[in-house]
C-alpha cells in the first residue's frame, strides 16, 4: 500500500515533487516508486496487459524494429546497448535477438539497468526461463538510477533505450542530460513512453478505462494504489512537443518522435552529436 506519511507541515519545508496525484518530498519519490514496482514486478506481465490491453508487446515490437539495432556485417567493432529502468528484459532481449536474427550479430554488448532489483530480479529470471542471456558474458544487470548511471562510462554507448521507465525519474531532465553524457558521439537516445492522445474521441474513451484501472488492478492484482500512481504518473508526462522540447535541452540533435495508438504512447528520439 502506498500511503503518505508526510504531514503538509513538513512538505512546506522541504523541496517538493509529484508522486502520481500526491505532492511528496523530492528524496522520497524514488522509494515509493521503487515500492510500486517491487509490488508489481512478479506480475509485471499482467500489468502491462491490463494497462494497455496487451497492445504493449504490439508497441515494443514496432519500437525495436523501427530502431533496426544490430552491427552491421562488415562493420569493424560491435555496437554497445544500455537498456534504462529495463528491468523486465523485454526491449533489451528482443534487441539483441532482433541483432542477431537479422545482422547476425552476436557480439554487440547489452547492459540493463534499473532502480529496482526486484524487477532486474525478474529479467534475470526471464533470462533463465528462456534460456537466453543468463550469465552471458555480453549482458549486464545492474542496479543503477537512470538520473545518474553512476557505472556507465561517458561516451561509451551507442544506443540507449528506456521504455516505460522515464516517466518514473523524479528529474526526467537530468535522466536526459545522464542519457547525453553516457552516449557515444553520434550515438541515438531512444525512448518508448505514454504520451498525449491526440484524438479527443479516443482521450474520453481512456479517460474512462483510467478511472476503472485502478480497480482492475485491485481485482486481479490486490493492489489497487500501484494502479492509481501509474495512471497518475501517465497523465503527469509532458505531452510529445514538450518531451521533444526537452531532449533538444539536454543537447540531442535531430530530435523527433512517433505517435502510436492516436498518442497513447510515442517514441522519441535525438542523436548526440
Ligand atoms: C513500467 S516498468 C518498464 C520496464 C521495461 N522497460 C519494459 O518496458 O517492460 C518501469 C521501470 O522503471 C524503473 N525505474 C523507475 N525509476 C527509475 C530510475 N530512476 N532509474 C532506473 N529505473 C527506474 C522501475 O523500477 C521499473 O522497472
Amino acid at each position: 500500500m502506498i500511503k503518505s506519511a508526510f504531514s503538509k507541515q513538513t512538505l512546506r519545508m522541504v523541496s517538493t515533487t509529484h508522486f502520481g496525484s500526491k505532492t511528496v518530498p523530492v528524496d522520497q519519490k524514488a522509494k515509493l516508486v521503487g515500492h510500486v514496482f517491487s509490488s508489481v514486478a512478479s506480475k509485471y506481465d499482467l500489468m502491462n496487459d491490463i494497462m494497455s490491453l496487451g497492445i504493449h508487446r504490439l508497441w515494443k515490437d514496432h519500437f525495436i524494429n523501427k530502431l533496426d539495432p544490430g552491427m552491421r556485417p562488415g562493420a569493424n567493432e560491435p555496437l554497445n546497448f544500455l537498456d534504462v529502468a529495463g528491468g523486465s528484459g523485454d526491449i533489451a532481449f528482443g534487441i539483441l535477438d532482433y541483432a542477431k536474427t537479422k545482422f547476425g550479430d552476436t557480439q554487440s554488448t547489452m547492459d540493463v539497468v534499473d532502480i529496482n532489483p526486484d524487477m532486474l530480479k525478474e529479467g534475470e529470471r526471464r533470462a533463465l526461463d528462456q534460456g537466453r542471456y543468463f550469465e552471458d558474458p555480453r549482458v549486464r544487470f545492474m542496479v543503477q538510477d537512470g538520473e545518474q548511471l553512476e557505472a556507465i562510462e561517458s561516451n561509451s554507448k551507442d544506443v540507449y533505450t528506456v521504455s516505460f521507465g522515464i516517466r518514473n525519474f523524479t528529474n526526467i531532465q537530468r535522466g536526459l542530460e545522464t542519457a547525453h553524457r553516457v552516449l557515444k558521439p553520434g550515438g541515438i537516445f531512444y525512448c518508448l513512453e505514454f504520451s498525449k492522445i491526440e484524438n479527443p474521441l479516443m482521450d474520453m474513451a481512456y479517460q474512462q478505462w483510467a478511472k476503472a484501472l485502478p480497480v482492475f488492478g485491485s481485482i486481479i492484482a490486490n493492489d489497487y494504489d500501484s494502479y492509481q500512481y501509474l495512471v497518475e504518473s501517465i497523465e503527469r508526462f509532458p505531452d510529445q512537443e514538450t518531451f521533444k522540447s526537452m531532449i533538444q535541452d539536454a543537447g540531442f540533435q535531430a530530435a523527433g518522435y512517433e505517435s502510436l495508438s492516436s498518442g497513447i504512447c510515442a517514441i522519441h528520439w535525438g542523436i548526440k552529436a
